[in-house]
């Protein structure tokens, strides 16, 4: 069965404080954006991919993938959530279906591997609601004070991180996203969305590795390990 792929790409990317929205900074010879699509443009039940951009985005055009017949560009909204529900009304253009799978994944997360990708999309093959990839918290938690002080140490057991790719079908992401941004909800990811609406994602162990680019340090630690491996 073939799949659907949205990246919202629309973002500044405030936190990398670089001359460009980070999706744009260069890693290994290419731009983090078009590592972030690799996986799934090397996929053959690859059906179409979204990629939701500002309107105004001048980096785009020249990338070599711009020119990608499987590739087609919606406008990016205000928060990423926007960008993901403009995604899906192209997407509805493009004929899918209300039980068609839609994978969502960060422009900013470059590390995918074929075998996180493929484990997800197997994991979930017959899943009633979808679900993502996640990794389980490492560290111990601390909740910060407004004194800046610990105010708790949080059991880490019950904690994961959600990564991207997130998993689910058309037609309940698309409601559910649609619903809860018309309410006003905190949605952060899709899979806060498909809570949102009572639903319940599964979380599916993928490699720590696959992270998103959000600080400067993290560039640093892809260049780093890119430049050594063979
Ligand atoms: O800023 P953050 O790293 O959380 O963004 C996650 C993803 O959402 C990035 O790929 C970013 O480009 C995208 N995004 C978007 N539209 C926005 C904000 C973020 O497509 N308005």
């Amino acid at each position: 069965p073939f799949f659907w792929v949205i990246v919202p790409a629309a973002g500044v990317g405030a936190r990398m404080r670089a001359d460009r929205p980070k999706q744009y900074l260069e890693l290994a010879g290419r731009t983090i954006l078009e590592h972030s699509l690799e996986c799934f443009l090397d996929h053959p039940q690859l059906k179409q991919l979204v990629i939701s951009l500002s309107v105004d985005d001048p980096y785009w055009p020249s990338l070599p993938c711009a020119d990608d017949p499987r590739i087609t560009r919606a406008n990016g909204g205000k928060e990423r959530a926007d960008s993901v529900l403009s995604a899906l009304l192209k997407l509805a253009e493009l004929g899918a279906r209300p039980h068609d799978w839609v994978l969502v994944h960060d422009a900013a997360r470059p590390n995918l591997s074929r075998f996180d990708l493929d484990l997800l999309l197997g994991e979930l093959a017959d899943d009633a609601v979808g679900g993502l990839l996640a990794v389980p918290a490492r560290d111990t938690l601390k909740r910060i004070g407004s004194d800046g002080r610990v105010a708790e140490t949080v059991d880490r057991s019950l904690i994961w991180q959600a990564y991207t790719p997130q998993m689910f079908r058309f037609g309940a992401l698309h409601r559910a996203l649609a619903d809860a941004l018309v309410a006003g909800a905190a949605i952060t990811d899709e899979a806060s969305a498909m809570e949102w609406a009572g639903l319940s994602p599964r979380l599916i162990e993928g490699r720590a590795d696959n992270l998103k680019v959000t600080r400067p340090e993290d560039l640093d630690w892809l260049r780093q390990r890119w430049s050594t491996r063979g």
